[in-house]
């Protein structure tokens, strides 16, 4: 695997498959990988013909109060992770390499989509996320990028800057994976206590009981709703920030529990803010 840490040494290499014919896939991570990145991996690496993931922790993303500096990183074990799920490049930019000291340009969607749900309270997240996105597509030129259903709302944001902005890249949706007891992997998992990891088990009880209450017909966003947000509820060290039925399109909220709707969470267990959903007829 080819590790490059310059936008120059990326380019040089995409032009020389490109070259040779090859299609790019690419698999956008901020580090410290388990399972659920690998899965983005193995799906670019069974689509394209070449694989390149980046890693890197993008500072445009977090807010002012958010865990920036305490973001978990290992970069010599992603790349053993990477390396053994068939990765071509991983591109692992300095905060330098991204952003010039006087960086003032940023991708936004300017309508309601980004202030709901985690947009509610991480204002500026979604135009880091798209920013950053944006910069790794220009740089990449991907054929396809591969993102998890784990960051629902991210993922819908992706496909819309993708549409309005016309890039010609495919979006790639891979399900959600979870750790055995059901918890959706996660980097900020590493932050819980022991007590803790037991604790946000309740985000995944609360999915899978709202999914199973939407297959046996549940129709009212209201009904299921509370009934998910009762489990969250029975435990003590578990805050709601959000558990909200949206459309899955334009994250607006949804009365009806149609296929296609995205019901998702966001729960503090203790000062981690862990994150789970469920779409209502499933992935499509
Ligand atoms: P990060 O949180 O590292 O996630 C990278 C990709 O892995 C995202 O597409 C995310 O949805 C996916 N992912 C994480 N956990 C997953 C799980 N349990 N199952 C399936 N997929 C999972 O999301 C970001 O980084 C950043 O915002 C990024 C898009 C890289 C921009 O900086």
């Amino acid at each position: 695997m080819i590790a490059a840490s310059t936008i120059q040494e990326v380019r040089e290499q995409v032009a020389q498959w490109k070259r040779a014919g090859l299609t790019v896939g690419l698999v956008p991570t901020m580090g410290y990988l388990h399972e659920g990145h690998a899965s983005l991996v193995d799906k670019a690496r069974e689509m394209c013909g070449k694989v390149i993931a980046s890693d890197f922790v993008n500072p445009t993303q977090f807010g002012p109060n958010e865990d920036l500096e305490a973001y978990p990183r290992d970069f010599d074990r992603d790349c053993a992770l990477l390396e053994a799920h068939g990765c071509d490049l991983v591109f692992h930019p300095s905060v330098e390499e991204m952003y010039a000291p006087n960086a003032a340009t940023y991708v936004e969607i300017l309508d309601e989509m980004p202030k709901q749900l985690c947009g509610k309270t991480r204002p500026i997240h979604f135009r880091g996320v798209c920013t950053v996105v944006s910069k790794l597509f220009n740089i990449v030129q991907p054929d396809y990028a591969f993102f998890g259903q784990k960051d629902a709302q991210q993922l819908a944001i992706i496909r819309r800057m993708v549409r309005d902005l016309s890039f010609g890249v495919q979006i790639v949706a891979c399900p959600i994976v979870r750790e055995s007891d059901g918890l959706a992997k996660s980097s900020r998992n590493t932050y819980l206590n022991p007590e803790e990891r037991q604790a946000a088990l309740c985000l995944s009880k609360a999915v899978f009981a709202g999914q199973a209450a939407a297959e046996e017909g549940q129709r009212d966003a209201k009904a299921l709703l509370k009934l998910m947000t009762g489990i969250i509820e029975a435990e003590p060290l578990a805050r709601i920030d959000y558990v909200s039925a949206v459309d899955g399109e334009t994250m607006l909220p949804a009365d009806e529990l149609t296929d296609g709707v995205l019901v998702a969470m966001a729960v503090y267990i203790g000062k981690t803010r862990l994150i789970d959903n469920f779409i209502v007829g499933g992935l499509k």
